[in-house]
């Protein structure tokens, strides 16, 4: 392989710059070509693709965001947007390609290469952590620090007036974000898709705290939970305790940008690297991911089918620990 291309895709993470840096240089490394492809499936279809050398990605590992900017692509959904994207990689000589994003990204990919055969690895950058294969994807940790500053900050005000807030951290299907914000944010109670939470319980718990003479609360809402939104959640709960004096917060892109944390600019460039050398070995459509410190390669049919586990242990340890 001697010609390889690398794009970013779907929500940006953290990170995303210290994978594409990793992927560079690795390249670099290994005597192999490196075109970025700008703006995901959109800038492929397009033909935005530029050569990267080694110093096109100095002074990035720390940034956040992604330099080769990301879009949900609605082309790439249709045959005729992927044989557009096809011919522009066949006009630049691409013979592989290193995708970093989510499922949606891989989705795309799988099916990409079952109708072109072009070989494509896959790096999970998303902040939700949801990807099956791997312990962590590339953001999540510094989302969850940086939603954290945030609580702690809530917790200051709630405390000084005596109110509820409801906080709304992202994660359309998982709770990935919510349940670290809500243990390592001291949050009476957390809500995520995963676990039924029904609004009866949240007022009980609330009835229950202020018996025990707790006078504010911090309710984490992940954006997917099945009772709706931070706010509705909070307007269906004042309806049952009128005197209850609530408040949302709803975190939202915050929470997606910043400088990436240690351990996230680590797994970055470590799985950069990965996609680099699976790809020299031959390996096609899989995400390289972190699993019990070991680096594995998932099929992206099952990283984008399984569902990753969360344990109800999680939800119940909230409970534990605010009692
Ligand atoms: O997938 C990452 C994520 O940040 C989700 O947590 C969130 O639901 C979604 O992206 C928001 O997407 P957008 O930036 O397109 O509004």
């Amino acid at each position: 392989m001697k010609k390889i291309g690398v794009f970013t895709s779907g929500g940006d993470s953290p990170g995303m710059n210290a994978c594409i840096r990793a992927v560079v240089r690795s390249a670099v490394y290994n005597n192999i070509e490196v075109y970025g492809i700008k703006r995901g499936y959109n800038g492929m279809i397009k033909g935005e693709i530029i050569k990267l050398e080694s110093s096109s990605v100095s002074n990035i590992i720390q940034k956040g965001g992604t330099i080769l900017k990301s879009a949900r692509s609605k082309e790439f959904l249709t045959k005729e947007g992927r044989q557009a994207a096809y011919d522009q990689l066949k006009k630049n000589g691409i013979e592989g390609l290193v995708a970093i994003g989510g499922d949606g990204t891989f989705t795309g990919a799988n099916i990409f290469h079952e109708e072109f055969g072009i070989p494509i690895l896959g790096a999970p950058g998303t902040i939700d952590n949801d990807l099956y294969g791997t312990d962590y994807t590339i953001g999540y940790d510094t989302a969850v620090n940086t939603a954290l500053d945030a609580i702690d900050k809530i917790r200051d005000t709630a405390d000084s007036h005596e109110r509820v807030f409801f906080v709304e951290v992202m994660g359309r299907d998982s709770g990935y974000i919510a349940i670290p914000c809500a243990i390592g944010g001291g949050a009476e109670i957390v809500m995520i898709p995963e676990t039924k939470t029904s609004i009866s319980n949240v007022i009980d718990a609330l009835k229950q705290g202020w018996a025990r003479s707790k006078t504010s609360f911090i309710v984490i809402v992940a954006e997917g939970d099945e009772e709706g939104s931070a706010v509705e959640i909070a307007a269906k709960v004042q309806n049952e305790i009128p005197q209850m004096d609530a408040r949302v917060t709803i975190l939202g892109h915050v929470q997606r940008g910043g400088a990436p944390t240690a351990a996230d600019r680590l797994l970055a460039s470590r799985l950069g690297i990965a996609c680099v050398e699976g790809l020299m070995q031959g390996r096609t459509c899989e995400m390289a991911g972190i699993v019990n410190s070991e680096l594995v390669y998932t099929p992206f049919s099952e990283t984008i089918t399984k569902q990753k586990y969360i344990s109800p242990r999680f939800t119940e340890m909230v409970k534990i620990l605010s009692s």
